[in-house]
């Protein structure tokens, strides 16, 4: 699969945290209603740490088939029970991503949490970034993955380089993109 398909999301600080005790530190409605919105009818795909840290309501997000990976084979009933579709590596989560994709337009989504975007970057399977600065500093236990900037040409700011929008909590934020080069 070309990587031109595959897109990494996440929402971190400046200083890379993505994560913190199983959750995230900060509260951005803005940020959950753009990831709604950029991921809306495409596949996107979890570590199960990540699926487990949605609210049960939540999963699996509606409008997208969910992709869970996990290399614990006794887990995957109850995961598929929940609603999860299981893949026991990334590569072949994207083959079952890739299956569900009915506009060939989509994007397969990976949205965490730190393990996967860490194997995603390392392997490159991935063409494109969506990345949320959220500019406070927080005290985190997982970590976004490096864009090493010979790879990774930031091709966007929503707000525009260097400025912020503030969130209704208070909190600035930015949404930026960036392309594999
Ligand atoms: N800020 C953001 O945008 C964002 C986004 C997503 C998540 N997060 C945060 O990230 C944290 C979770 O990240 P995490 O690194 O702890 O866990 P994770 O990446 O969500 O999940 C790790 C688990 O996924 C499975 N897994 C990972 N790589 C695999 C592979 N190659 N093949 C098969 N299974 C694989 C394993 O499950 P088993 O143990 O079952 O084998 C592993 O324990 C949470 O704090 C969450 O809130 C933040």
């Amino acid at each position: 699969m070309s990587r031109g398909a595959v897109g990494l999301i996440w929402a971190q600080t400046p200083d890379g945290v993505i994560g913190a005790a199983g959750g995230m530190p900060w509260r951005v409605p803005e940020d959950l209603a753009y990831f709604k919105t950029v991921t809306a009818g495409c596949p996107v795909i979890m570590g199960r740490r990540t699926w487990e840290s949605l609210p049960e309501r939540f999963r699996p997000l509606p409008g997208r088939v969910n992709v869970v990976v996990t290399r614990d084979a006794a887990r995957t009933g109850e995961l598929a029970e929940q609603g999860a579709v299981t893949a026991s590596s990334l590569e072949k989560a994207l083959e079952t991503a890739q299956a569900h994709i009915s506009d060939a337009r989509s994007t397969i989504w990976i949205m965490g949490g730190g393990a996967v975007y860490a194997e995603a970057v390392e392997k490159d399977l991935a063409g494109m970034a969506s990345v949320t600065v959220i500019n406070e500093r927080v005290d985190g236990d997982t970590y976004a993955p490096e864009l090493d900037p010979r790879r990774w040409e930031l091709i966007g700011s929503a707000q525009g380089a260097g400025n912020w929008d503030i969130s209704e909590t208070g909190t600035p934020y930015r949404f930026e993109t960036y392309r594999r080069v």
